[in-house]
């Protein structure tokens, strides 16, 4: 035994002797993780909130959270002499006086985008694969609960230089507050202490931004990946791989090596982009000023659809006992987010009411085995993207020389229109691509050689699929919609009445399938009776 071998083995005795960490290591070490791409997403959201937490605390070091009025006197000249708030001086001096803190800033609203953006990916993953379903809709919740934390997180974090472009976001967000019937102009007055923009909202939202989100996140992971671990890992159908088994690697060392590997990959692409990519240059739009705002002003992504809903909004308003209702805002700014987040929460729920599975899964579908999920899925990421575009509508109006009344009105109607429109095409798509499937398992590849028969017929050769992938495309269960008949046989009513009639209408939607090859068919046509 070499003299390191010695000294690691009395280190690791030391430990185990006072933690006992041994025979728990030597069980979890081994646990097996399914391999797919597509489950890299996840991992990408932990590492950028890890760049995150690094780059965030460098900042801390020099920022400055006050309101405090100073004269800037720092190393970028257009702006030498001009009154600001010691935040928006602060984050110039990060950027032009602090060694390597452009880079930082830049490589921490990167993360922040690339963090949003994995996440996203990754819901999407779980949710078109149905990873949600039993036992996992509680991870589901957390991750909603995260999703909708990132979106804050980021929205205060970029609101702190208190710039132009932030200060402007601020006041939609004090306008969103206000537009509460009865207690927003209270609430708002509360938040900020007093009139807008006051003294207190950047100190407050930076202990929010620095403190107490961060705190949730990493209670709200933490608890998020113990469910992982606990309930294991879904994994995707195949040849071998059952409800009850796990097909994959151990974690040590593939699982290690892949996931310290694929940190560096996520760090370096995040650095590289901070150092190239110029991202909330917020010297040239200035610091903010309640009664400036600037062309083309645009949120973050994650934020752009909310903006483009409260862009698109007709000018409705309430006038009742002395109280204002805008519904301008009300309506875009909480009601449709409100019923958007609380529906995505509650999804795993209500598919399992629309179809009566409550049974659990671990194998996940291919998407265009759930036409109806895949479909709902495709309307609402529809439905975000055209308010998204309308987020944007200044650009794209100065870009590609449009009237921004075009782009609303488009975007009014097609925020109706489009989303059914993209469920019927979805769910028909997958249709044909379950067609294709069972035509596939049952006549063989199309390989494009044409043959002719002894007696002048020409026919393309068919060639005959691998037994693994003719599992993989009729491996799925095709369940039959509920039967929920509205009285039973001694004429008694069903107590559940309209609802039972919707839940039956439902499940029957979500059922539609093109009926899979049946293993009579295939052995017909084995034995060449077609
Ligand atoms: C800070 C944000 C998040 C982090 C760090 C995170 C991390 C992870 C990781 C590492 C996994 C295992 C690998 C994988 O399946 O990709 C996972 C699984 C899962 N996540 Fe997330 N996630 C986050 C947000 C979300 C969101 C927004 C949702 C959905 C609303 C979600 C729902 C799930 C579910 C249901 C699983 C289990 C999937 C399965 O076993 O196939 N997560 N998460």
């Amino acid at each position: 035994m070499s003299a390191r071998e010695r000294v690691a083995g009395t280190v690791a005795n030391y430990v185990d002797e006072r933690t006992g960490a041994a025979k728990w290591l030597k069980k979890n070490l081994k646990k097996v993780f399914p391999d797919h791409w597509s489950f890299m997403l996840g991992e990408v959201v932990m590492y950028s909130f890890v760049i995150l937490l690094l780059s965030g605390t460098f900042l801390t070091f020099w920022f400055d959270p006050s309101m405090r009025e100073v004269e800037y006197e720092g190393s970028y000249q257009p702006l030498s002499g001009l009154k600001m708030s010691a935040a928006y001086a602060s984050t110039l001096h990060i950027s032009f006086d602090v060694r390597g803190g452009l880079l930082m800033r830049q490589i921490h609203h990167w993360a922040a985008l690339i963090f949003m953006a994995a996440m996203v990916a990754h819901l999407l993953r779980v949710f078109f694969t149905g990873a949600f379903r039993k036992p996992r809709e509680m991870n589901w919740v957390i991750g909603v609960g995260l999703l909708t934390l990132g979106i804050v997180e980021g929205f205060l974090g970029y609101s702190l230089p208190d710039d132009l472009l932030s200060g402007t976001g601020i006041r939609i967000a004090e306008a969103i507050i206000q537009a509460l019937p009865v207690v927003g102009s209270y609430l708002a007055y509360f938040v900020f202490g007093g009139a807008f923009p006051g003294e207190v909202f950047i100190p407050r939202i930076y202990t929010v931004h620095v403190l107490l989100i961060p705190g949730i996140f990493l209670a709200l992971i933490t608890a998020h990946l113990m469910l992982v671990w606990y309930q294991k890992h879904t994994q995707y159908p195949g040849p071998g791989r059952t409800e009850k088994n796990v097909v994959g690697y151990p974690l040590l060392p593939v699982y290690m090596a892949k996931a310290g590997g694929f940190f560096f990959i996520v760090f370096g692409v995040t650095a590289f982009l901070g150092a190239v990519a110029s991202i909330n240059p917020i010297w040239l739009y200035g610091p903010y000023t309640p009664g400036q705002i600037s062309a083309g002003s645009q949120p973050d992504w994650y934020m752009g659809w909310l903006d483009g809903l409260v862009r698109m909004a007709p000018p409705l308003e309430t006038h009742a006992f002395g109280h204002t209702i805008s519904w301008n805002i009300l309506i875009p700014g909480l009601i449709i987010p409100g019923i958007m987040f609380t529906g995505m929460a509650l999804y795993p729920f209500i598919e399992s009411w629309m179809t009566g599975d409550k049974r659990e899964h671990h194998l996940l579908d291919r998407p265009r085995n759930n036409p109806n999920r895949t479909a709902l899925g495709a309307m609402a990421l529809t439905f975000t993207l055209v308010a998204l575009i309308n987020g944007g509508n200044d650009l794209i109006a100065t870009h590609f020389h449009l009237s921004i009344n075009q782009i609303m009105w488009g975007t009014r109607f097609g925020i109706i229109i489009l989303p059914p429109i993209a469920f019927v095409i979805t769910k028909r798509i997958c249709l044909s691509l379950q067609r294709a499937d069972r035509d596939l398992v049952l006549h063989g590849r199309e390989t494009g050689r044409l043959v002719r028969l002894p007696h002048g017929e020409f026919v393309e050769v068919h060639e005959p699929l691998s037994p693994e992938k003719a599992f993989l495309l009729t491996q799925h269960e095709q369940r039959e919609p509920l039967q929920i008949a509205d009285t039973d046989q001694s004429g008694v009513r069903n107590p559940q009445g309209w609802r039972g009639r919707i839940r039956s209408r439902f499940s029957i939607a979500a059922q539609e399938q093109v009926a899979k090859p049946t293993p009579t068919e295939v052995k017909e046509l084995e034995h060449g009776h077609n």
